[in-house]
């Protein structure tokens, strides 16, 4: 699809100001540039690049009122040849069919997806941060645009992709473990619902449990499934742990857990280094038993923004804390943290051809 390009003359150009940061916030800076690509009577069409800055959506468009919305996070990274690279687009790509096929919008074909993505790379190459943890994150999204207020899906979208150069998305980045709050009173997703796709509705009603989470200090909630007996996922990352025998368990996907990219990366590197990996349900009680007696090491979440976040402790409503081995960021899940970013920032052979 040929992208018609309007670019900012270069004297309007901001991205020095990143450079001289000393650390970044996640996702509150915004490149120079977006694309957009619009789709009606059947058509994706009219892609183009250009500065970043407002959309205009009528106040009764679909996606306002009815949450037809979806989007991607994905991540590029400067190398030391001096050049970009991105992570995956293609999965992400990918993995936006899947949510736009469950919220009845149109699939937008994967090569125009990539395309699009890469050419906005390259037009904001000088955007990447070089700080350490940082990334030129990828926010990829779709809108239903229609005005029209009958509950039915637009007929009418906007597809946008807008970057943002930013640091880790947890403060303080992989140094500092997380603490997180089980609770059955809070449920991200039933069986049926929109769990496994990456729709707004998912991540605004997640707020709550996380303002919960945080009257005990902790960063977000454990989502339990809605029987409250499996584990299910964070909101922001997939779960996992390390087992004594090296085993890397990550909670099977059902339909109402997203299939993290980061996830199912890790798990292909993962025999690489040595370790097994398993989906499987699992239950919430031998997870804590698991921790309780030993059998269980190392806790954590994938995510793209997340990365890989170690989890020290799990909190209760009674005020009880689980601490997971001694509490610090344990070697299994360093080891996989700087194997995994070792390759995206080019610091190792990219073997498993991630990187474009
Ligand atoms: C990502 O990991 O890119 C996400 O979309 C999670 C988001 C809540 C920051």
């Amino acid at each position: 699809m040929e992208i018609k390009t309007t670019l900012l003359p270069e004297s309007q150009r901001k991205c020095s100001t990143i450079k001289d940061a000393e650390s970044l916030p996640f996702g509150k800076l915004r490149s120079d540039h977006m694309l957009l690509i619009d789709y009606a009577k059947g058509v994706w069409k009219d892609a183009r690049i250009v500065p970043y800055g407002s959309l205009s959506i009528m106040p009764g468009a679909v996606a306002l009122h009815y949450g037809q919305s979806i989007f991607e996070g994905a991540k590029a990274f400067m190398h030391e040849d001096g050049e970009l690279y991105a992570f995956r687009l293609e999965e992400n790509a990918k993995r936006l069919n899947v949510s736009a096929n469950q919220l009845c919008m149109p699939e937008i074909p994967v090569d125009v997806q990539v395309e699009g993505m890469m050419k906005l790379l390259d037009v904001e190459r000088k955007w990447c941060p070089m700080q350490p943890e940082s990334s030129l994150y990828v926010r990829p999204f779709m809108i239903g645009t229609e005005d029209a207020l009958g509950m039915a899906p637009s007929s009418t979208y906007t597809f946008c992709v807008l970057l943002s150069p930013s640091g880790a998305y947890y403060s303080g980045g992989f140094k500092h473990a997380v603490r997180l709050l089980v609770t059955e009173r809070y449920h991200r997703a039933v069986s049926g619902g929109t769990g496994s796709a990456k729709c707004c509705g998912n991540y605004g009603q997640a707020f709550q449990a996380a303002r919960f989470s945080k009257k005990y200090d902790a960063s977000q909630v454990l989502y339990l499934d809605a029987s409250n007996q499996y584990i299910e996922e964070v909101g922001s990352m997939n779960h996992f742990h390390i087992t004594k025998d090296k085993t890397v368990v990550i909670p099977e996907f059902t339909d109402s857990i997203l299939r993290s990219i980061t996830s199912l990366s890790v798990m292909e590197l993962l025999p690489s280094l040595g370790y097994k990996v398993r989906q499987e349900r699992v239950k919430i009680t031998e997870f804590l038993d698991g921790i309780r007696s030993g059998e269980i090491i190392e806790a954590g979440g994938f995510g793209t923004a997340a990365v890989v976040t170690p989890v020290s402790e799990y909190i209760f409503e009674n005020g009880d804390i689980l601490t997971v081995g001694d509490g610090g960021i344990g070697e299994n899940t360093r080891k996989i943290y700087e194997a995994y970013t070792a390759i995206q920032t080019g610091k190792a052979a990219d073997k498993l051809g991630w990187l474009q």
